[in-house]
């Protein structure tokens, strides 16, 4: 038994993750001190190893045990305070607005579901209880991760992706993550939540992995394009209407990767070591905001966190998701990323998919979770927790409710019987042109290149251009490069029912106009292509850069990009194309930034299409935005730098040689368009910029404090306009008089050009410099169509959590200290105000 553990003696730190700042609630006791003939004898053959720590050459071992205290933190709250804070089930959330002023309260319906839970498990054994948390294994159910079926309970399936169903046929290729959120339009969000919800459940799948929603630290992180971007308020707003819509369509979401799983490189062996100011106010953010979406599930990441493995994370699971957010449903596991069977008590629900390592045919929980309950090293108590959160969550989602039975087979397409082709694509493709339009970014426009009209003939150059040469799935998960990228690569995929092509977009318009469409896929004939330019009335160049998860290299690129240049020799054919033509308008398909210093300032490019990841009608999205019949309103998600080095955060390629590689986020609170204010660095296009084919003007700026609606959280109130941090306790940082309307900006927007269009009104708070705050911070945005020489008065509101920071003494929320005014600006961009004003003290 010893030498089983001996292997794992060195990660004793890493076992239970230590509060960051001292003890952190009821779920901590003191390690018990015993020898190690006393260690657990597991009678199983799925024998766990990473159990124990050892107090050096004493011969004793240390390992939690039971009594381990343990506080489930069920219920937050229960009193519901409409309008403003409705009870509210997930199949039936507010409305969406571009000013979103409800709380929605999904206590009681967490509630209801948890009474039902604990009905029907009523009966059930221990083995039962913990079956439900074990996932069956990879590749022994429909889906990629199963868990098995009890008595009166179906068991579930959890399948990929955050755009789609993966490996399923009849569901729809949505756009990207980064994609929606690049819009900055909330309805737009909830849309695409709602269709994938409906795709998901008529899948029959319980539970979608997705959304993702780390944070663009670093700019060259392989899976940015699945998330939302680089700032917490815009990833967290993204979050929140994708989870409502998700789960008003009848399927569970997962919030994932929590939390710090920033690169692909050394995923999972790396440290990243996090402040916990940094930790609350940007990486943690996008998960308050999933809880207060009512959020059925949490997968926990593959990477550590302060050297604890996040699955394995005490301070994160149980302190800060648990106990301060109130989260109430469950934590499953990355897969394969249990470390341990102890990871039950730092607050992981479930193991996915079951094995501790593919295939391995041994589990962390499963036969070692029972044993360690019957050895009285893990509570009973928290294995009723586990499959109490599990069940209440189908609960809670009503999949007890003529649910459709899983209908396909993830990893076998061949498979007659459970590939029933249940066709749930419904009209979604119109969602999907949409938002791959709203979404695409107008960077340069000159000499009104843009829009397209009824031009004589247009050249169309580089492979992104066209289809790829054996068709849109070409590569598996989209592992390959091939025209044109419409998706990253990795488990974040789905299957294309096909893929319309920007030549396919352009020659349906392009026939009705009567204008002449030429081409040329050859990425590296440079020569031809400028020969093929010369003369003609608009050259497009099709660019595009491409990465994925870390299971996959294309073309040396092991997951993160390897650099920030244009693949395909991008730059030369801009360069060679711009060269004989003064009409060059370039198109980029990219999963993140680029650097377009190459070409960007180059007198015959006139135009810059930042077309994004679109999913399946990308072609149909890039010739509504090139012709105008969609007015561009989309908005920059990161920064695009002149220098890769001007990004705060680098990509780590270096193996350390030690067991873990460390990441240091040294830059804190300081990452993109944070850090380039605050050093002075100028971007080549700022973090929220984008044009349009009209222009607006900002005026009647007008400030004012709401009432509250918690009139009995008014000491709370008061303390906080003291100054005070708000107390911690069970759901407190997402507590109703943290996140009610609190201030409201009002101001009108006028349209001053020549034709309809959106404007993406951002809001950036500026702290008094004793904050220690960035110079600018998102805290609101919204969306607002006009149509020429009007004006629309638009709101957003501010909550008092928009206004705080994280005190990591009082470890509360509170406002910025002293007399320090905290002022506004309203404007384009992170760096066009147009406004600027005061918050009333
Ligand atoms: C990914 C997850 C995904 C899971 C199941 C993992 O490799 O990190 O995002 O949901 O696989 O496919």
């Amino acid at each position: 038994m010893l030498s089983k553990l001996l292997p794992l003696l060195s990660i004793l730190p890493f076992v239970l993750g230590a509060p960051a700042s001292g003890p952190t609630g009821t779920s901590t006791t003191s390690p018990t001190v015993f020898s190690a003939s006393s260690s657990p004898t597991l009678t199983n053959s799925t024998t766990s190893s990473a159990s124990a720590s050892t107090s050096g050459a004493s011969g004793f071992i240390t390992i939690p045990l039971s009594s381990y205290s343990f506080t489930p933190y069920p219920t937050p709250t229960l009193n519901p305070r409409p309008p403003v804070f409705p009870a509210t089930d997930p199949l039936n959330p507010p409305d969406v607005s571009c000013d979103p002023q409800v709380v929605p309260d999904f206590a009681p319906a967490w509630a209801t579901a948890y009474e039902k839970a604990k009905n029907l498990m009523s009966d059930y054994t221990l083995e039962e209880k913990v079956n439900i948390t074990t996932g069956v294994g990879w590749a022994n159910g429909l889906c990629v991760g199963n868990i098995p079926s009890n008595k009166n309970f179906p068991g579930l399936c959890l399948e990929d992706s955050p755009l789609g169903v993966r490996f399923a046929d009849f569901a729809t290729a949505f756009p990207a993550g980064i994609q929606v959120a690049s819009t900055w339009n909330r309805a737009l969000m909830r849309a695409r939540g709602l269709a994938l919800g409906q795709e998901f459940k008529g899948k029959g799948v319980n539970i979608a992995l997705g959304p993702m929603m780390n944070m663009g630290r670093i700019a060259q992180g392989g899976r940015n394009w699945e998330g939302f971007g680089a700032d917490p308020f815009l990833t967290g707003e993204s979050a929140y209407e994708t989870i409502l819509g998700l789960q008003q369509g009848g399927v569970q979401a997962t919030a994932k990767h929590f939390i710090n799983n920033e690169q692909e490189h050394f995923r999972t062996q790396e440290s990243s070591n996090v402040d916990d100011r940094t930790q609350h106010e940007i990486y943690a953010h996008p998960f308050l905001r999933s809880v207060m979406a009512g959020v059925s599930s949490v997968m926990c990441s593959y990477n550590l966190i302060n050297g604890s493995y996040a699955c394995n994370n005490d301070k994160m699971l149980n302190d800060i998701l648990k106990r301060e957010y109130g989260f109430q449903g469950f934590v499953q596991s990355d897969w394969s990323a249990t470390m341990s069977t102890l990871s039950a008590v730092a607050g992981l629900d479930m193991t996915m998919p079951g094995d501790i390592t593919f295939d391995s045919g041994d589990s962390y929980f499963g036969g070692n979770l029972t044993d360690y309950v019957n050895d009285g090293y893990i509570s009973m108590a928290r294995v009723d927790d586990m499959a109490t959160r599990i069940i209440a969550a189908w609960y809670y989602l009503h999949q007890d409710e003529n649910f459709p039975a899983t209908n396909f087979n993830a990893f076998n397409s061949n498979d007659e019987v459970n590939n029933q082709h249940v066709n749930v694509q419904s009209d979604h493709y119109k969602l999907v042109r949409q938002i791959g339009a709203a979404g695409t970014v107008l960077l340069k426009n000159e000499n009104d290149a843009l829009p397209l009209n009824k031009p004589r003939n247009l050249v169309l150059f580089g492979s992104d251009a066209g289809p790829g040469k054996s068709g849109p799935n070409e590569f598996s998960d989209q592992g390959g490069s091939d025209g044109i990228l419409a998706m990253g690569w990795g488990s974040g995929t789905a299957d294309f029912p096909y893929l319309i092509s920007p030549l396919e977009g352009i020659q349906e318009r392009a026939r009705q106009d009567g204008s002449s469409v030429f081409w040329d896929f050859d990425d590296w004939n440079t020569a031809l292509a400028g020969n093929m330019a010369f003369g003609q009335a608009v050259a497009l160049v099709f660019i595009d850069s491409d990465s994925g998860e870390d299971y996959i290299t294309v073309d040396g690129n092991q997951g993160d990009r390897n650099n920030l240049t244009a693949w395909h020799n991008g730059d030369n054919l801009v360069l060679s194309v711009a060269a004989q033509n003064n009409n060059t308008i370039v198109v980029v398909n990219s999963v993140g930034p680029l650097i377009i210093e190459p070409w960007i300032e180059h007198p015959n490019v006139t135009a810059v299409v930042w077309a994004g990841i679109q999913g399946q009608e990308a072609g149909n999205s890039i010739a509504d935005v090139l012709y105008g019949v969609y007015n561009p309103s989309g908005k920059l998600p990161y920064t695009i730098a002149k220098d890769p080095a001007d990004y705060s955060a680098q990509l780590v390629t270096e193996d350390s040689g030690s067991e873990f590689v460390s990441i240091d986020y040294t830059e804190g609170l300081f990452i993109d368009y944070r850090h380039f204010d605050q050093a002075n660095i100028t971007p080549r296009f700022e973090f929220g910029f984008g044009l349009s084919y009209t222009t607006f003007s900002y005026s009647d700026l007008d400030v004012s404090t709401l009432p509250s609606s918690d009139s009995d959280e008014q000491d709370l109130i008061t303390a906080w306009e003291n100054g005070q941090a708000s107390p911690i306790a069970e759901g407190s940082s997402t507590a109703l008089w943290l996140h009610e309307p609190a201030f409201q900006v009002t101001f009108a927007v006028t349209n001053t050009g020549p034709v309809a269009g959106t404007e993406i009104p951002q809001l950036y708070i500026h702290y008094p410099s004793s904050a220690g705050e960035p110079p600018s911070v998102l805290k609101g945005f919204t969306n607002v169509e006009i149509t020429p020489g009007e004006t629309e008065s638009v709101s957003i509101t501010l909550s008092r959590y928009d206004l705080s920071i994280w005190d990591v003494v009082a470890q509360g929320w509170r406002k910025p200290d002293g007399d320090g005014q905290i002022s506004f600006s309203v404007g384009a961009s992170s760096r066009d105000f147009k406004l600027q004003g005061d918050i009333p003290c």
